[in-house]
Formats: C-alpha cells, sequence, structure tokens
C-alpha cells in the first residue's frame, strides 16, 4: 500500500530542493562577476592574527590587512623577521602586536593563545599561513622532518582554531583562512610530506565549513587557499619544463586573491584558475594518462632542482 501522504511530502521536499538548488546556482553567478567592491565585507577595526607573518606571503598581508585598518596580531618563529613586519605596518596608525611563536608546538600555541586574549580580546579573523618545506624525496626524509611538517602546515591550524575558534562561534562572527597550496589539490613527486600536510588542511578547511554551516553559524566562515609556486623563496630553484608558460606567482597577485576571497567569503581559492582545469582532468583521466603528462610537463622532475631557502627549514 502506497503511503500517499508521505509521497506527496517527498515530492514537495524535491520541488522547495529543486528551487534552492537553482536559486544558489544564480547566486553563485551572479556573485562570480560582481565586484569585490560591491559584494566584499567591511573588516575596519577587526583583529587579525597572521601565522608566519615574518616573511613572504604572511608580512604582505599584515600589509593589506593594516591598510583595511585592521588591528594585528603577528605570529612567527622568527623573532626578528617578525619585528620588522610589525615596523613596515606601523605607518598604517594601526595598532600591532608581535608574538613569538614556535607553531610545531602545541604547547607554545595554546599559551601564546592566553596571552593574545589577554593582551589583544577576541580574534576576529584567524590566517593560519606560517608553513615549511623539506623538498626532499619522501625516503630521504628523515622522520623528525616529516613529523615538523606536519606539525607546522596543518597541526598548528588545528590548535590555533581550537584556541580562538569558540570566541567566534559565541558571536557567530568571524573567518578562518587557511592557506594551503595546490600541492594539497594534487599530489607532486618529492613533496610527499608537504602535499600530504597541504590535503589535510584542505580537508580540515573543507570539515570545519560543513560543521559550522550545519551548526547554523552563518556568521564564521572558512576560506582554503591553494595557490601554484609563488616567488617567495621558499621553492627557488623549482621548475618544470614549462615554466615559462606557468611561471611562479607574482606574491601581490596571490595576496590580491587571497584577500578578495576572504573579502567575498568563498570557499576556496585556487590560484592561477588554470589548475581548475588540470584538477578535473585528473578526475576524469586514467592515472596513466596523467603521469605521462605530468612526465612531459616536467612535473614529476620539478622538485630536483630544489633549492628552497638554502637551509633546513
Ligand atoms: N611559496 C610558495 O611557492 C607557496 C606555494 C603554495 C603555498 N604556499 C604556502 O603559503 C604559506 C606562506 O608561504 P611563503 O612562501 O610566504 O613562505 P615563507 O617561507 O616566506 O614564510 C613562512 C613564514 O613562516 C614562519 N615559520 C616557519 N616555521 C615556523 C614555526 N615553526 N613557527 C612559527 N613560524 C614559522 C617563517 O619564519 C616565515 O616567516 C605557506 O603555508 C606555504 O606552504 C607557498
Amino acid at each position: 500500500m502506497v503511503d500517499v501522504a508521505a509521497m506527496l511530502s517527498l515530492v514537495l521536499e524535491v520541488i522547495v530542493l529543486t528551487g534552492k538548488l537553482l536559486y544558489f546556482w544564480l547566486e553563485a553567478m551572479v556573485l562570480a562577476v560582481l565586484p569585490v567592491s560591491i559584494q566584499g565585507k567591511d573588516i575596519s577595526g577587526e583583529t587579525v592574527l597572521i601565522t608566519g607573518s615574518g616573511s613572504g606571503i604572511g608580512r604582505l598581508l599584515a600589509k593589506r590587512f593594516a591598510d583595511r585598518s585592521c588591528r594585528l596580531v603577528l605570529w612567527d618563529i622568527n623573532k626578528e623577521a617578525n619585528e620588522e613586519t610589525a615596523a613596515e605596518v606601523q605607518r598604517f596608525g594601526i595598532t600591532v602586536k608581535t608574538y613569538t611563536v614556535d607553531l610545531s608546538d602545541a604547547k607554545q600555541i595554546y599559551q601564546a593563545a592566553e596571552k593574545v586574549k589577554r593582551e589583544m580580546g577576541d580574534i576576529d579573523i584567524l590566517v593560519n599561513n606560517a608553513g615549511i618545506v623539506t623538498g626532499r624525496k619522501f625516503m630521504q626524509c628523515p622522520d623528525e622532518m616529516v613529523q615538523k611538517t606536519m606539525q607546522v602546515n596543518v597541526q598548528a591550524h588545528f590548535w590555533t582554531a581550537k584556541a580562538f575558534l569558540p570566541s567566534m562561534m559565541d558571536r557567530n562572527h568571524g573567518h578562518i583562512v587557511n592557506i594551503a597550496s595546490s600541492a594539497g589539490l594534487l599530489g607532486v613527486s618529492g613533496l610527499a610530506d608537504y602535499c600530504a600536510s597541504k590535503f589535510a588542511a584542505v580537508g580540515f578547511d573543507d570539515s570545519l565549513k560543513y560543521e559550522l554551516e550545519s551548526s547554523g553559524l552563518t556568521g564564521v566562515h572558512t576560506t582554503a587557499v591553494c595557490p601554484y609556486l609563488i616567488d617567495t623563496g621558499m621553492f627557488d630553484g623549482c621548475k618544470s619544463r614549462f615554466s615559462f608558460l606557468l611561471p611562479k606567482l607574482n606574491p601581490d597577485d596571490v595576496v590580491d586573491g587571497i584577500m578578495d576571497a576572504m573579502l567575498c567569503n568563498s570557499a576556496i581559492v585556487i590560484l592561477p584558475k588554470i589548475l581548475y582545469a588540470f584538477i578535473a582532468l585528473k578526475g576524469i583521466l586514467p592515472i596513466k594518462v596523467v603521469f605521462l603528462l605530468c612526465d612531459f610537463m616536467g612535473v614529476n622532475s620539478m622538485m630536483n632542482t630544489f633549492k628552497g631557502r638554502g637551509k633546513e627549514q
């Protein structure tokens, strides 16, 4: 016997679902073309914590947030470099405070977080940016270095989120930006530990997003950032056969992309956009074809010329 009432209720649910799907699809299309100046949120006066602010992307982000009149909390293991960043942003007339923290140590993270809460109050925007790379083939990579990569590149994201997310959830207001990498979406020969940490960072971001959304916390956002190689020095020496077609990204362009994505509450930003096509192709092509193409493009040997910053990181 068919339960007519249950059937009608299901049909109604499917109609409402279809309507919502079409609405969100349309909304995404409009937002994709609407300028950031119109759809972007106002973050002036917000307190922003950036990890790894002593160099590269972290330092550039500090300047962008300072330019938007944010209060800054800067975390880095390198005290001197971090203070240089603070000195550079002081000209914007904002409040900035530096903390020397080793992000591979959960205890130091929690201790620094307590100090930040006492001295600077709640964090509105947390940017998990600090990252390291060993640049060695997996079997040549000592266990301690593998562990350190996982600790800095992903575990630190867990502990900073545990420390600062509760107040964001209480206020239903906040944003966590997780700087991962395109190596968190596509595996690369010679980067096994780094890719593992970045895939984990992407997975963490994605899951957290669903948890927040399904808890009804529509005011707390997360953004995963997945750029290709950036010209900051971290990946010095790496080049593929077609580097002239896909050169290392300009750090300022990457920071533009990160700021736009954060201001628009985008779920993920992949840079450059051509990588969306590579990711889709990897999903549909046979694995041997993918391997052959990677070999032809020199991706499999890209790390052979890696120099990095010239010291064990
Ligand atoms: N440079 C690239 O090609 C590239 C590409 C994709 C993603 N990324 C990611 O972007 C982020 C920023 O990269 P970048 O190029 O600016 O790197 P960078 O080396 O210029 O800066 C990293 C910063 O993190 C700090 N740091 C390192 N270990 C730390 C620790 N244990 N505790 C606290 N601070 C620590 C360093 O002192 C440095 O200031 C990283 O997460 C990186 O993995 C970089």
